[in-house]
């Protein structure tokens, strides 16, 4: 096996690091304040969110990283029967630009609506990035996983609207529309162009959601008119499930793109293919504001243990300091963390086959900062 040493120093592997969690093409328009900081919404999240939060914020003290944190209660409201993120933290976030976010569990039986869906539509975060690529010195089957996905993040099956027909029949609503399927795949397109990956994959089901999935495909395919340099492919979900556990190199040269529940399930299965949900970050991309996260929920069989595996939120932040040109931060953090990982099983979280606690994978992570 190459040595983390080498692996850690080499620098195109930095290179393909940088282009594995770049967000390029959404614009941060962000100013740091008085101390010469940025300022950032954190929301700490529920479950293992707490402790997950905390190891993001004794490394970025570690490491001096220029940023401040403005901690955010999401605890939503309900006003006249609507799922309402509190006046305050949308004022932090809109000023800020920029937040981080932990899991965020939906109060149950309470009439709420999904929080983290609300969040969504509130900011307009109308495009979700997930890249998943292997982690040096965490082996699993593929060794050179290098797949990234945009989810579309405000409709089709997230949409709420549900309703029992008669009792013992229920009805939900897939919603797509031509103006969310037009800015999500020219966002898909954009960040294809941006990270020099020749080709924009379209995963869809229209041949049996004829109408809806169909929208979008021809959205894409208007869309495309504007790309000429990138080609647009197309593949029907499930055949790009088997292909992507089978042979997930043939992915490495797309963008994927594809509906809201469609992205939310191929996620999960890309993190399965690097090592599971502690490893994977996402974006949450808008015009103008845009919310970093895991793509793991609260995970409440493990929370308040400290066992949580931080990275997925780490890399996620690392997403964050490329977005706002903090490139080298982002960049010291994300080599902290891999050699931290290569580093041996007493170094891991138990998610990762390790035996660290979340504490302890903190503490070593600030001892290999460079
Ligand atoms: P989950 O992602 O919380 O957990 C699934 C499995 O992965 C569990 O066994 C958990 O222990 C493990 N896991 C997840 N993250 C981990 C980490 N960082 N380190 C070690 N192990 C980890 O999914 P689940 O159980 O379906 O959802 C729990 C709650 O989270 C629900 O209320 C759900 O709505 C919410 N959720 C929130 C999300 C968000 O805020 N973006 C995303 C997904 C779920």
């Amino acid at each position: 096996m190459l040595s983390t040493r080498f692996i850690l120093r080499n620098s195109a592997a930095s290179a393909f690091a940088r282009r594995a969690y770049s967000t390029q093409v959404a614009k941060f328009n962000g100013q740091k304040n008085a101390n010469g900081n940025y300022v950032v919404s954190f929301i700490e999240g529920d479950g293992i969110g707490i402790e997950i939060s905390k190891s993001v914020k004794d490394i970025y003290a570690a490491a001096k990283i220029p940023i401040e944190w403005e901690s955010c209660d999401v605890t939503p409201l309900l006003i006249n029967g609507q799922t309402t993120i509190p006046k305050d933290a949308v004022e932090s976030i809109n000023k800020n630009l920029v937040a981080l976010k932990g899991p965020l569990a939906t109060p149950v039986g309470k009439g709420h609506k999904s929080l983290n869906l609300t969040l969504r539509k509130t900011f307009s975060l109308f495009a979700n990035v997930r890249p998943a690529k292997s982690i040096v010195g965490y082996p699993t089957p593929y060794e050179n996983v290098d797949t990234v996905l945009i989810r579309e993040n405000t409709e089709g099956e997230y949409s709420g609207i549900e309703h029992t027909v008669v009792p013992g029949v229920v009805q939900s609503i897939k919603l797509i529309t031509k103006e969310a399927s037009d800015r999500v795949v020219k966002y898909a397109f954009e960040y294809a162009r941006s990270i020099n990956k020749p080709r924009v994959l379209v995963v869809h089901k229209a041949t049996i959601m004829k109408l809806s999935d169909g929208l979008f495909v021809e959205s894409a395919k208007e869309i495309a008119k504007q790309f000429p340099d990138v080609e647009l492919d197309f593949e029907i979900i499930d055949n790009t499930s088997l292909k992507l556990v089978t042979d997930p190199s043939k992915y490495s040269n797309v963008v994927m793109v594809m509906p809201n529940l469609y992205g939310d399930i191929m996620s999960d299965l890309a993190s399965g293919l690097i090592g599971g949900l502690g490893l994977t970050p996402s974006g949450n991309m808008g015009d103008k504001v845009s919310i970093f996260e895991a793509v793991h929920g609260s995970a409440p069989d493990i929370a308040g243990q400290n066992k949580a595996n931080p990275t997925a939120l780490l890399l996620s932040s690392v997403m964050m300091l490329q977005h706002m040109g903090l490139e080298s931060h982002g960049e010291r953090l994300h080599k902290a963390v891999l050699k931290t990982i290569a580093s041996g099983k007493e170094n891991r979280t138990g998610d990762l086959k390790g035996t660290a606690t979340t504490s302890h994978f903190t503490e070593q992570v600030i001892k290999n900062l460079e």
